[in-house]
């Protein structure tokens, strides 16, 4: 058994030490809710502009927008100046929209967001670790009671791993856990690359609960980033996709319970219409359809004829093309399993 009891940052007590990783383009509410009721510990948005926000900019203030769902939610704020993160604080307050803790990103790679403002943006920011502390204090400067945590990467590249040096300057400036992407910026992605020493010595460096993210996609990888690391917690993003059943297995493995049971297929492809069906309910077909093709693509993982069905993912245009895809799925499960069975399958 590894935890026995809740992990507390700030004043959240969380019901479990797996969370959800915030991901652009893909943690909209609907997957979120998705996440929570599978037991994330909490859920995060997509990442939003400060500056946007303090403009007004109703598309973004739409990204964060949450219909209470009972589960710990945290609003992700990226952006260069600490002003800005301070008006954009202010305007989530003012406004009163419903979350419960404030997340700062330092760890994205994309071009466009590290070179964001005068100085860069997201993983950008972990070049200068003073002004880490400016920004985490701008959002404490405003947040009340809430919550502010930090999620950031090991450091910018091999010449500047800076990501004790950043905690700690979070945490001098009031951060209530901070959540390692074990990797540099200039590794972006790139598999095989998770350095687990890295959130060990975040750990060792602050006193602040620490998330170990990267890779996480199973509980072994995850029994195996805490035995490492005496980090905290873990943070899950990618896996979780189309496996939402993934946080019941690994805070079992974190909580030392028994392992849970697998979904069955049908279980799996309900998940995938209710997710859907929320989307288009929420955003609209037209806007969420498209979303939805990405999303689905990821509940075709280890199904027979994964290739064909994700092909038919990408042609996805209205809810009754996902019925179509649906019935797909059962089909060429039942044809993989008796290829003289040519049964029509009857959906749900
Ligand atoms: C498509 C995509 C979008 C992402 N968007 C964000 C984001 O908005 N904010 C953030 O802090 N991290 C973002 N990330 C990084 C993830 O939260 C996570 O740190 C990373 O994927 C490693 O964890 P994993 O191996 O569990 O996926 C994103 C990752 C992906 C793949």
């Amino acid at each position: 058994m590894e935890f026995s009891h809740p992990l507390q940052i700030g004043g959240l007590a969380l019901p479990h030490r797996a969370v959800f990783g915030p991901m652009a383009g893909f943690t909209d509410a609907p997957c979120r809710e998705l996440m929570a009721a599978h037991g994330a510990g909490f859920t995060v948005s997509e990442m939003v502009s400060a500056k946007a926000l303090t403009y007004g900019d109703r598309k973004t203030a739409a990204l964060v927008k949450a219909a209470p769902n009972g589960a710990l939610y945290g609003v992700q704020l990226f952006g260069a100046e600490p002003e800005d993160f301070a008006r954009a604080a202010r305007r989530l307050l003012d406004e009163g929209f419903a979350f419960d803790f404030f997340d700062i990103n330092m760890g994205c790679p994309a071009p466009k967001i590290v070179g964001h403002g005068p100085g860069g943006a997201g993983s950008r920011l972990m070049l200068t670790p003073e002004l880490c502390g400016r920004i985490t204090a701008a959002v404490v400067g405003q947040a009340g009671a809430k919550p502010v945590t930090v999620k950031m990467r090991k450091g910018w590249d091999e010449q500047h791993v800076t990501a004790v040096e950043c905690a700690k300057a979070c945490e001098a400036a009031g951060a209530a856990a901070i959540a390692v992407h074990a990797r540099t910026r200039e590794q972006m992605y790139t598999p095989g690359t998770v350095d687990l020493a890295v959130i060990g010595a975040v750990k060792q460096a602050v006193s602040i609960p620490v998330l170990g993210n990267g890779d996480v996609t199973s509980p072994e990888t995850a029994l195996a980033m805490v035995r490492a690391t005496g980090c905290d917690g873990v943070m899950i993003a990618r896996a979780a996709l189309g496996d939402p059943w993934l946080f019941e297995r690994v805070n079992a493995a974190l909580e030392g319970a028994p392992a849970p049971a697998e979904p069955n297929l049908q279980a799996r492809m309900n998940a995938l219409r209710r997710q859907v069906t929320e989307m288009v309910e929420q955003k609209g077909e037209y806007v969420a359809m498209p979303q939805a093709r990405a999303q689905a693509m990821h509940y075709m993982r280890g199904l027979r004829g994964a290739a064909a069905l994700r092909r038919e993912c990408c042609t996805l245009q209205y809810l009754t093309d996902l019925d179509r895809l649906i019935e797909k799925v059962f089909d060429e499960q039942r044809r993989a399993a008796d290829p003289d069975d040519a049964r029509a399958v009857p959906f749900p």
